[in-house]
């Protein structure tokens, strides 16, 4: 989709991902809005992101929070009105910074009018259940139509029914989606559950696993291994009808598949996510080895944490936190980073009772933006409780010498000065270390002090307060410029 003399906006770009309803709450009722989003773009400029990622902005009943829309072309009435939108998008320009939305392009609400005004939209059977698979969150993948009496397919929740893309009129409808958003001024999408998007035609039974997936499946969903149900069939050719509606626009797929699964998406999507990066071990050679997988994958976006899984200074926990940002933000290629997450946040309690009821609540409680009880996120009674916002929150990091917030600006700052590509580096044992150019990154993650590999003049230091010269300590992570 470019030319090498001109590389693409997005492919060493920081995004910064906003869950709307966590993010800030401008009218006090608990839930974060457009307005409240507009309002901490600042914060945005000043970490220096190249984008923004907007999780669904769009009408929904909420049985997903979001990823159930009734309306691909609206701004939900609790989030804000178009308008607000439009002025999100020029504002965000005005800083330098892209917009992203989420396109859910595999499946829509049960409450969705298309679900009752076109039933052939939607992968269904008359007698059912028409064969054995299991819907991600657990249960079977198919129910029966109270109004109709068919059985129509869901991938996730049964109030998401899935869209069949071998029919030209949903590829139509959302190339119209697309068009409508471009045309207010946003730079490309995230597009939701794409290895969802084509199934087997023939709804063939999936066959139990043999091997564990490489990436961590809920227990009963792991079971079966899903050779029918996902990245089945002619992918290609749904993925070409979102090209040519995009353009040029930037369309990264979350495609929940491993590393070496991903090139046939990339043929048309620009990135799609390192998943297995994502759930690596938090030490360094579990790290080395999604590393060395996914940098050999051209259009990849490196990532850490997201509204779906537990946040990276939970995983990694508060000494390694540092140096797991410091590794996400010196790969080569885009990198993603869930709000929240530049100030070490950790998982929370959830709901009580919990209101995801596939158990994410953990991961997507507000931000904590300063220390009052509130967190500074709402002059209200917040949807999920705020955590620790005493402990952690953006104000008081701001002005703090070595807070991992601090650390994020300046990583953002140096990633531009690092050479192409990447070179594994021979270091001490628990040490990660690699070469972008003529500069050496180096991350302990181990719990004592190690050698540290030759790196020159060291520019950055996850540990300014300890760090000694030829030595990581525990937890720290250098980069240097090789002389
Ligand atoms: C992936 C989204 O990130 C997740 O939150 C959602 O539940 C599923 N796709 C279904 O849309």
């Amino acid at each position: 989709m470019t030319t090498p003399a001109e590389p693409a906006w997005w492919r060493d770009a920081v995004v910064y991902q906003i869950y709307p309803r966590s993010f800030q709450d401008s009218d006090g009722n608990g839930l974060g809005d457009l307005d409240g989003a507009i309002s901490r773009l600042d914060h945005l400029a000043w970490l220096g992101v190249d984008a923004l990622w907007l999780s669904p902005i769009y009408p929904s009943p909420g049985a997903d929070l979001g990823y159930d829309v009734t309306d691909h072309t609206a701004v939900a009435p609790e989030l804000g009105t178009l308008e607000d939108l439009d002025r999100l998008v020029s504002e965000a320009g005005a800083r330098g910074i892209r917009v992203l939305l989420d396109l859910i392009p595999s499946h829509t609400s049960i409450e969705h009018p298309w679900f009752r005004e076109h039933p052939d939209w939607y992968v269904s059977a008359d007698e059912g259940p028409p064969n054995n698979w299991v819907a991600s969150f657990g249960g079977p993948a198919w129910s029966r139509d109270v109004r109709t009496g068919r059985w129509y397919l869901h991938s996730f929740f049964p109030e998401q029914p899935d869209l069949d893309w071998h029919v030209p009129e949903v590829r139509e409808a959302f190339a119209d989606v697309i068009r409508f958003w471009l045309d207010r001024g946003v730079d490309g999408f995230r597009v939701d559950a794409v290895e969802r998007l084509v199934k087997d035609l023939e709804l063939r039974d999936d066959p139990p696993a043999s091997e564990p997936f490489p990436l961590p499946l809920p227990r009963e969903y792991a079971r079966v291994e899903h050779r029918h149900s996902v990245d089945a069939g002619d992918v290609a050719s749904a993925l070409s009808a979102l090209r040519r509606a995009a353009g040029e626009a930037a369309l990264i797929g979350e495609v929940y598949l491993p590393t070496a699964r991903l090139h046939r998406y990339l043929e048309h999507l620009d990135l799609a996510f390192a998943f297995e990066f994502l759930h690596a071990p938090p030490e360094a050679t579990g790290l080395a080895v999604a590393i060395s997988a996914a940098s050999a994958v051209d259009g990849i976006a490196w990532v850490l944490g997201n509204h779906d899984f537990p946040r990276p200074a939970s995983r990694f926990g508060e000494t390694l936190a540092p140096a797991a940002a410091l590794i996400l933000l010196t790969l080569p290629g885009a990198a993603f980073i869930y709000q929240g997450d530049e100030i070490g946040m950790r998982d929370g309690p959830g709901g009580r009772p919990p209101i995801d009821r596939a158990g994410r609540d953990p991961f997507r409680h507000p931000m904590q933006w300063d220390a009052s009880p509130t967190g500074g996120f709402t002059s209200g009674h917040a949807w999920l409780p705020p955590i620790d916002p005493k402990q952690r929150n953006v104000a008081d990091q701001r002005d703090r010498q070595g807070s991992i917030l601090r650390l994020h600006r300046e990583l953002i700052a140096l990633r531009r000065e690092l050479g192409p590509g990447i070179e594994a580096i021979e270091a001490s044992e628990e040490v990660l270390a690699y070469r972008r150019g003529a500069h050496l990154i180096a991350a302990n993650l181990g719990t004592r002090s190690r050698p540290a590999p030759d790196q020159g003049e060291v520019l950055l230091t996850t540990s300014p307060a300890r760090h000694r010269r030829g030595l990581l300590g525990a937890g720290e992570g250098t980069v240097g410029a090789i002389a």
